[in-house]
């Protein structure tokens, strides 16, 4: 301890010299009920006590007055020598000052705030200590509830599930991530965070630089609200909400963002259900279907039944007239067929018969056995169905598969390619996937002049109430990908 050797050390902060205090001020001390205030001498024994002192540990001033402050530790940091090392060190330092548990006379323990202050004369000698108790367990306990209230809170964030709810840091890279957003988006937490939000984004609306925006727009605004696809893990999209708020310190300093996501999806598509336009829409393509369906019957029972028969014809005269006529007669017959051909083609193309009898997958599967030459172009259908689309929407899907694939025979230049379908949140999700030579990047608009394949495809697709996209990499093949509800529809007036 302290032997008066090293006095320099603290002339900064000798107090002044420890005169009996006037009357006044001891009345004030003595009287102070919020304060402990008490004096202990240089080894530790308590000398005086005020009221404060005990309203706060329940000892009269003649019960305690001549014990070792000791008596108000805990018997652990009595046994780690706390009160001895907190005298040396308010003696080497002037003060110390403590929070911790202390124990009252009836035993139980009251959080304390505790300031040690060496009293030393004018010669630098020690002659004591002063100490100043508060009672902070109510304030501890506010503070204990108030942390246990955020552990609350974090935890409910935590678990929600109908709900996304996690943080960006302020370049858009997720820091937080709780329950709801892996039931939503299928990333658990440690697959996701540290990866940048636009992962969530559509790949046309990332080359459209959508995802920046809104983060700008949440900075300049506070928040951004939005409603559209977005991408899960497994490639597949949802119909989300989409709140962004912008989340700036005391300071008003941006800290990050916060992102509340909501999956619409069933709800979306309970709205399209009962969308008048779209009723109109698919009606329109439903009666475009039978008109195609009608040419087809009668291409198919007049004029083809027309030219078997005079192709018959043809035979029967060939075989009466002499043989110099009879070469003419058989070419003839022959454009005859290849035109039947052509007419058989035309039909199939108007309206696959199978579809109506087999389903989606037999119709897509003779469509590419029909219409992809395999010995250039190998193929494969994936079949996970685990629902047949209704038959309007087997339609669509069957014609934008179609157009997707003439599109990779006239420009892919690909060696293989492959159409999967596959039941996915109520709807049907196909994929026509080829190894050719690749659009670049997503294609957002049309080529323009007389390219209407994209164009149609995309309005088909959202017409019936879904999405479609068309992404590549030169050199490394395009995906034809989109998703179709399978949205029940009200049946036609009267049809002719
Ligand atoms: N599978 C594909 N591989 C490479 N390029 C493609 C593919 N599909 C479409 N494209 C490109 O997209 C363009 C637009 O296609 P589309 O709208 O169907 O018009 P069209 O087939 O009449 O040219 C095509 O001209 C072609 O350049
Ligand atoms: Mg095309």
């Amino acid at each position: 301890m302290h032997d008066g050797s090293t006095p320099q050390r603290h002339d900064r902060r000798i107090p002044p010299p420890v005169r009996p205090p006037d009357t006044a001020l001891r009345l004030l001390v003595q009287n102070v009920l919020d304060y402990g205030i008490f004096m202990l001498d240089t080894r530790g024994y308590v000398v005086t006590w005020n009221a404060g002192a005990e309203r706060i540990k329940g000892y009269r001033a003649d019960e305690i007055v001549g014990r070792h402050f000791s008596t108000f530790y805990p018997a652990e940091d009595v046994a780690a020598g706390k009160p001895d090392w907190e005298l040396e060190v308010a003696v080497a330092e002037g003060r110390l000052e403590d929070e911790g548990w202390r124990i009252r006379k009836d035993g139980s323990r009251f959080w304390a705030n505790v300031v040690i202050t060496a009293l030393f004369d004018e010669t630098g000698e020690l002659r004591g200590f002063g100490k100043v108790t508060r009672d902070l367990t109510e304030r501890r306990m506010a503070e204990e509830r108030l942390r246990e209230s955020e552990e609350r809170f974090r935890l409910l964030v935590q678990n929600v599930l109908d709900y996304g709810i996690f943080m960006l840091d302020t370049r858009g890279y997720v820091a937080s991530w709780n329950a709801g957003a892996e039931r939503i988006k299928g990333y658990r937490a440690d697959e996701i965070v540290g990866r940048h939000f636009s992962t969530f984004y559509p790949a046309e609306d990332v080359a459209a630089g959508k995802p920046d925006w809104e983060l700008e727009v949440a900075v300049a605004e506070g928040r951004l609200e939005d409603e559209g696809w977005r991408i899960r893990k497994d490639g597949s999209r949802f119909w989300a909400n989409v709140v962004i708020t912008a989340l700036f310190d005391e300071t008003g300093e941006l800290r990050g963002f916060g992102k509340v996501t909501r999956d619409l999806t069933e709800r979306r598509m309970a709205e399209q259900a009962l969308s008048e336009g779209r009723r109109l829409l698919s009606h329109l393509v439903e009666v475009q279907e039978m008109e195609r369906r009608r040419i087809a019957w009668d291409v198919h029972d007049d004029s083809i039944q027309s030219m078997v028969a005079v192709g018959m014809r043809l035979q029967l005269l060939a075989s009466q007239l002499p043989e110099e006529h009879a070469t003419a007669l058989r070419q003839l017959d022959e454009s005859i067929r290849d035109t039947i051909g052509r007419l058989r083609n035309l039909v199939f193309r108007l309206r696959p018969p199978v579809i109506d009898e087999h389903g989606l997958i037999a119709a897509l599967s003779s469509y590419m056995a029909e219409a992809l030459p395999a010995s250039r172009l190998s193929h494969s259908l994936r079949d996970e169905l685990h629902e047949e689309p209704r038959p309007e929407t087997a339609v669509t899907i069957f014609r934008i598969c179609q157009e997707a694939l003439v599109n990779v025979l006239k420009h892919a230049r690909a060696s293989a390619v492959e159409v999967s379908v596959r039941t996915v949140d109520n709807g049907t999700l196909v994929r026509v996937v080829d190894n050719g030579v690749g659009v670049d990047g997503p294609v957002t608009r049309q080529p323009g002049g007389d390219h209407f394949g994209v164009l149609e495809m995309r309005e088909r697709a959202e017409i019936a109430g879904g999405w479609w996209a068309m992404t590549g990499e030169p050199g490394r093949g395009t995906t034809v990908e989109f998703w179709l509800p399978n949205l029940p529809i009200l049946p036609l007036p009267e049809r002719p």
